[in-house]
């Protein structure tokens, strides 16, 4: 078994898109700018929008955080998101999800001008992707398709089964790992919530993707000797012997599969990685076909 490591793979990218930035700037592009909304205090929502933030810093890129309260409206919302639209220094924008319930999640994403969607959650850059025309692509199954490409993975021929059927990670999934191209080129299943028998369909699995949320979802008995496993779940479980008393676990049961199989992500520091290496990847593209280069 090969652990597919999240660290290595995230500092070998940031690493190039620092030496990009570099360059670019040095011919005169103008830095990258990310803007990241965040509504209410979700605590997941705080660390994850602190992290990229963080890693705009890191890169050499410009961030601005704008927070607003549980309570803003859909409206008032809205309206924001057209302010950064029309801000010039903006390069990319980000709404973190979920949102509170009186917001409409769609409405909010239709709303970002679609050069600026660097979270690839926009109708036009989904319909883009789904066409094979250049597109944002949403960044977990962007940073997921990096990882496959780092350590060649290649998944032409495979049966990749899919779990889970979110507008961001496993409905994109899909369609990048069904495209002819490397890494892809797999016949894909996509099983979900609903799916019967799932463990008759990761039985055959080449590749396992899981990402439907529920914490140790895949066991040792539904997995094929030799399969590859990429887990999208980051699910906090009470753990008393924490200080804490949680920590992170995936969606597939590490200990009991990681023996099992050809290569697998960890959690944590395995594909949440990749999902910053997929933004800032975006973010520095939409930079860059904003002011009119490649
Ligand atoms: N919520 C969970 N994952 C994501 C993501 O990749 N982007 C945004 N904006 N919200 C999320």
């Amino acid at each position: 078994m090969q652990l597919l490591d999240g660290v290595l793979v995230s500092a070998h990218i940031k690493e190039q898109i620092k030496q990009e930035v570099k360059e670019w700037q040095a011919g005169g592009g103008k830095q990258p700018h990310l803007a990241a909304v965040l509504v209410g205090n979700n605590p997941a929502s705080e660390a994850y929008v602190g992290s990229k933030v963080k890693h705009c810093e890191e890169l050499g890129f410009g961030s601005t955080l704008v927070r607003f309260d549980a309570t803003i409206t859909e409206a008032q919302l809205i309206k924001e998101v057209e302010r950064l639209n029309n801000d010039d220094n903006v390069d990319g924008i980000l709404v973190q999800l979920p949102l509170p319930g009186h917001i409409s999640g769609d409405s909010v994403i239709n709303a970002i001008n679609p050069d600026k969607d660097v979270d690839g959650f926009h109708p036009i850059s989904q319909g883009r992707m789904l066409l094979g025309q250049p597109s944002f692509l949403p960044a977990t199954p962007y940073g997921i398709m990096l990882m496959l490409e780092y350590y060649k993975i290649s998944t032409a021929g495979m049966h990749c089964v899919v779990i889970g059927r979110s507008n961001i990670v496993g409905t994109p999934m899909t369609i990048l790992m069904s495209r002819n191209s490397d890494p892809g080129n797999a016949t894909v299943t996509m099983c979900h919530s609903k799916t019967k028998n799932l463990k008759d369909f990761t039985l055959n699995a080449d590749i396992i993707i899981a990402a439907i949320g529920r914490p140790k979802y895949v066991t040792a008995d539904m997995v094929k000797p030799g399969a590859i496993i990429i887990d999208v779940g980051i699910n906090r479980i009470d753990d008393a012997t924490k200080k804490s008393g949680s920590r992170l676990v995936g969606d597939v049961d590490f200990d009991n599969v990681a023996p099992l199989c050809s290569y697998i992500t960890p959690v944590p520091k395995g594909v949440g990685l990749m999902t910053i290496c997929g933004l800032m990847k975006n973010t520095l593209l939409a930079a860059k076909l904003r002011t009119g280069k490649k």
